[in-house]
């Protein structure tokens, strides 16, 4: 079962095990994780699950779609070269992620 290891801003890490095929969203909502909002209910229509893929395995995610991209120009704390849309990332494999300041 993959891990996902949550960086909260306050640098508290939260580790859960995670539904294979399941989103990082999803997964962070069902357990309480703050700091992911996730308004729309995971359509990459809200951008506040936002997150930085720490993970150096990065590469072998799925690509960031049209949608997704557009969205990430909408987040609330700074785009970075890792930032992700939670709800887009279905886990196969342990991920580290880390929580921006804000999501709105
Ligand atoms: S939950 Fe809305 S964009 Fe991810």
């Amino acid at each position: 079962m993959p891990k996902i290891t949550y960086i909260l801003p306050d640098g508290l890490e939260t580790v859960l095990d995670a539904e294979p095929g399941t989103s990082v969203m999803r997964t962070a909502v069902s357990h309480g994780v703050p700091g992911i909002v996730a308004e729309c209910g995971g359509n990459a229509m809200c951008a506040t699950c936002h997150v930085y893929v720490e993970t150096e395995a990065a590469e072998g995610l799925p690509a960031v779609s049209d949608v997704e991209d557009e969205m990430l120009d909408c987040t609330a704390s700074e785009r970075c070269a890792n930032s992700r849309l939670s709800c887009q990332l279905h886990v196969s494999e342990d991920i580290t992620v880390r929580l921006p300041e804000t999501q709105v």
